[in-house]
């Protein structure tokens, strides 16, 4: 965008291609930080980092390349169409892990291996997170927290209402939650979304059914996709979604919310951005639990910045990664996100109930990735199985679904 708005500047100072142009005038001093955070609770997360920014980064000045749409749905595909016309923005937005190794193979972010040495990163980060995001030796990205995929949260009053007053100790204990809710007249109990939202959805109920380890094998190649434990967890799947609102395919994470804030739903399963955002909505009192049966599996991506190859601003990017690594930077994000530093020297204090839950979990709980958001798998990965989930939730075919899960497995897992 910016490169653009510098040609149209050029052409209207009359300015030939061998340079007459002023450097100094046209000297690039705004940093472009492309995000999904458009709204809400990650808008507040983003705010306090682009305030931290400002301290750290005097004569600096940030300029918001949010493209709204949840886990990126909508900037990924615009940012692939900028990298395609060889106009990144100076630092996007990417999930550490297998999402990121898409960026690296395609040349499109820079090394940032020195500054981990250089800013210390190495000592104040988790030695696992560090290799998540190691590739070749190399590290291409600079991580800003540590999200949970797989909570369930509620509305305390309409669960009240029903007679529920414990979060359920498994799957089972869930289905019969919700067929109490429904009972109480409760038409959806269980607030639904769009594709990624069901791949979320399923993603916990694999974990239940499977566990964390063979979970976590179907992204490595150990677990077979085309197993009974798989079929299994479809059907589980399937009760669940049978408790959700009709309308599911045409919402976003945040509409599905809005159902448990108006009381139209008593839980919906998402990530803890929700903790963020139901807070920026003026509904504190939401409950929370992780998904039933999930035990102590701690789903987790981490959001986290690159340097473009070809940024037109590097330095000011460099300063912006900085903050986004320092403990400045991740304390005032990650309060105001839901998430948790990724740091392991920030302390709880000033956290959220929820968030302090969060990191005390984080210390003990065992880590699996997810697909939704990047972690276990590739963005043609996702996508396929986004697409598989789009087709069920109309053709409800487990089968085909099951054999296009496996398929996509088949093709794009890295062996
Ligand atoms: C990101 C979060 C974001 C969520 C919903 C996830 O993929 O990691 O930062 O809040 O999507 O948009």
């Amino acid at each position: 965008m910016r490169m653009v708005a510098l040609l149209a500047v050029a052409a209207l100072l009359g300015a030939s291609a061998c340079g007459s142009i002023d450097d100094d005038a046209l000297a690039p001093d705004t940093v472009e930080v492309f995000t999904w955070w458009a709204e809400g609770g990650e808008k507040a997360g983003l705010d306090a980092l682009v305030s931290r920014f400002g301290t750290d980064c005097p004569g600096q000045r940030f300029e918001n390349g949010a493209v709204a749409g949840g886990a990126g749905v909508n900037a990924k595909q615009e940012l692939t169409q900028r990298m395609a016309r060889h106009d990144p923005p100076d630092t996007f937005q990417a999930h550490a892990g297998a999402e990121m190794t898409d960026y690296i193979d395609a040349g499109q972010v820079e090394d940032l291996t020195a500054y981990y040495d250089s800013w210390g990163l190495r000592d104040v980060l988790p030695s696992g997170l560090v290799e998540d995001l190691t590739v070749n030796g190399k590290i291409f990205s600079i991580p800003a927290n540590i999200h949970r995929a797989n909570v369930v949260w509620t509305n305390p009053a309409v669960l009240a209402d029903a007679g529920i007053t414990a979060p359920p100790k498994d799957l089972a204990t869930f289905v019969a939650d919700l067929a109490k809710l429904k009972f109480a007249g409760v038409e959806a109990p269980l607030a639904l979304g769009r594709d990624w939202t069901q791949l979320m959805l399923l993603e916990a109920v694999l974990i239940s059914d499977l566990g964390p380890a063979r979970f976590s094998g179907l992204f490595t190649g150990d677990t077979d996709w085309r197993g009974t434990p798989v079929t299994k967890a479809i059907n589980d799947f399937t009760v669940l979604l049978n408790y959700g609102n009709l309308d599911r395919d045409t919402l976003d994470w945040p509409q599905a919310e809005r159902l448990l804030i108006d009381g139209k739903a008593g839980y919906q399963l998402m990530g803890d951005w929700e903790a963020a955002d139901l807070t920026a909505k003026g509904f504190p009192g939401y409950g929370w639990f992780a998904f039933p049966g999930n035990g102590k599996a701690f789903q987790w991506l981490a959001d986290s910045f690159t340097l473009s190859t070809g940024a037109s601003n590097r330095t000011g990017t460099e300063c912006w990664l900085k903050t986004v690594g320092s403990a400045a930077g991740q304390q005032a994000f990650n309060a105001a996100k839901g998430s948790i530093p990724a740091r392991t020297d920030i302390v709880s204090t000033g956290y959220s109930p929820y968030q302090q839950s969060a990191m005390a979990d984080w210390k003990s709980a065992t880590p699996v990735p997810s697909c939704a958001h990047g972690s276990a798998c590739s963005q043609p990965w996702q996508s396929a199985v986004n697409a598989a989930l789009r087709a069920y939730s109309t053709s409800r075919d487990p089968k085909t679904l099951q054999s296009a899960l496996a398929e996509a497995a088949n093709q794009f897992i890295r062996r």
